[in-house]
C-alpha cells in the first residue's frame, strides 16, 4: 500500500523549528519529520558525509536515490536548513512532482531563480530542490543540464528520486549520487517505539512487530499505519494493525509454508483457499508469502528453493495469470521442493 505524501510541512516550516514545537493536528509523518541529521535513522554513512558537507558549506550537486519513505526528502530539507539557516525562505526553491515541471518551468522559473540575487553567508549557495526528479520528462531534464553548469557559482541542485536510472545520464554525471537503502526492522521499530512513547500510545509487542512487518523498511508507512491503528482502534495490537493494513495474517501464511515443508498439500491449500475466499488479491497473497518466507526459520537451501518458486509465481501473477489455480500450482511446487523432487 503506497501512502500518498501529505502536504509538506518541511519547506514552509520555519527553519530551526525544533521537534518540540509540534502542532497536534499534523499527521505523525510530518510531526516527527526529523529536523536535524542526528534524528534521521539509518544510512549513517551518507548522513554523516552530508553533515560534514553541511558544515563546510561547499555543497556539490546531489542526487539522493532510494526506495520510498526512507528519508530522502527529509535529508535534503535538513541539509538546506543547516546550510542556509534564516535565509532558507529566500534561497531555496522547492519543486516536487505536484508542481508543474515541464520544460517551460525549467526555462523560466528555475532560470529566473538561479539568476536572482540573494544575500547569503560567504561560501553558501542558493539551493534548488527537485524532489521526485524521476517523474520529470526527459525534455525537462535535458533543459536542466546547461542551467546546472551556467549558474554553478551561485546555485546548487539537490535532487531526490526513487530510480536513479530514470534520471538522464547527463545529469547523473553532473551530480554526486548517494544511495539510500531500506531501513532495517530494528531501526523502524526503535523509531516507532519512540513515537508511541511521545504520543502515549497503548501497544503490545506483537502489534509493533506487525507494524514493522507491514512496513518492510518504509518509515513513512510504519508511522502512517501506527497512527491509523491508534486513531481507529486505540490499542495497537497485531489484529488491529492487520485490519488497518488489510493484509493476510502472517501467522496463516507461516502455517501454510510450514505445511509445505512437511509436504501437507491439503492443509496448505486450505489456508490459501481461505485467504482467497476472504477476497485477497493474488498479488497481496504472494507478496506476503515472500515477506514471511524471507524471515522464516528453515533450512537455508530449502528457503532459497522456496523463494525461487515464489518469485516465478509472482512473475506470472504480475503477467496477469492470477487465478487460484496459480496459487495451488505454487503450493504443489513448494511441497515438491521440500520432498527433494525437482519441479518443472
Ligand atoms: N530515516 C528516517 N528517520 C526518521 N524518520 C523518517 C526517516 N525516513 C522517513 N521518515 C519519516 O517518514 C516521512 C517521510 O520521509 P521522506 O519524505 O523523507 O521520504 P522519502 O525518502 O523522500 O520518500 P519518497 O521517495 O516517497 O519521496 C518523514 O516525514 C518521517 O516522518
Ligand atoms: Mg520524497
Amino acid at each position: 500500500m503506497e501512502v500518498e505524501e501529505a502536504p509538506q510541512a518541511g519547506p514552509s516550516a520555519e527553519p530551526g523549528q525544533g521537534p518540540l514545537q509540534k502542532a497536534d493536528n499534523l499527521p505523525w509523518i510530518e510531526k516527527y519529520r526529523p529536523q536535524t541529521f542526528q534524528e534521521i535513522v539509518g544510512n549513517e554513512d551518507t548522513t554523516n558525509r552530508l553533515s560534514v558537507i553541511a558544515k563546510q558549506g561547499n555543497l556539490p550537486n546531489l542526487i539522493i536515490a532510494g526506495p520510498p519513505g526512507v528519508g530522502k526528502t527529509t535529508t535534503i530539507l535538513c541539509l538546506a536548513r543547516i546550510l542556509l539557516g534564516p535565509a532558507f525562505k529566500d534561497a531555496v526553491l522547492e519543486l516536487n512532482a505536484s508542481n508543474d515541471r515541464g520544460i517551460d518551468v525549467v526555462r523560466n522559473k528555475i532560470k529566473m531563480f538561479a539568476q536572482q540575487k540573494v544575500t547569503l553567508p560567504p561560501g553558501r549557495h542558493k539551493i534548488i530542490i527537485l524532489d521526485e526528479v524521476d517523474s520529470m520528462t526527459e525534455g525537462a531534464q535535458q533543459a536542466l543540464r546547461r542551467t546546472m553548469e551556467i549558474y554553478s557559482n551561485t546555485t546548487r541542485f539537490a535532487l531526490a528520486c526513487n530510480y536513479s536510472e530514470k534520471v538522464i545520464e547527463a545529469i547523473q554525471s553532473r551530480c554526486a549520487i548517494l544511495r539510500y537503502s531500506r531501513l532495517t526492522d530494528a531501526q523502524v521499530l526503535a523509531r516507532v517505539i519512540q513515537v508511541c512513547q511521545q504520543e502515549s500510545v497503548e501497544y503490545t509487542q506483537d502489534g509493533l512487530e506487525a507494524i514493522v512487518f507491514t512496513a518492510q523498511g518504509d518509515m513513512r508507512q510504519a508511522l502512517n499505519n501506527l497512527q491509523s491503528t491508534f486513531n481507529g482502534f486505540g490499542v495497537v495490537n497485531s489484529t488491529n494493525v492487520l485490519k488497518v493494513c488489510d493484509e493476510p495474517h502472517p501467522m496463516l501464511i507461516k502455517d501454510m509454508l510450514n505445511s509445505c515443508v512437511t509436504g501437507d498439500v491439503r492443509k496448505a491449500f486450505k489456508i490459501v483457499d481461505h485467504l482467497w475466499s476472504l477476497g485477497y488479491a493474488a498479488e497481496d497473497i504472494i507478496k506476503n508469502i515472500f515477506k514471511v518466507c524471507k524471515n522464516m526459520d528453515m533450512e537455508e537451501s530449502l528457503k532459497l528453493a522456496f523463494i525461487k518458486q515464489i518469485g516465478v509465481t509472482h512473475m506470472r501473477i504480475v503477467d496477469g495469470l492470477c487465478s487460484l489455480v496459480q496459487m495451488s500450482g505454487l503450493i504443489s511446487r513448494l511441497c515438491m521442493e521440500a520432498k527433494g523432487v525437482k519441479g518443472e
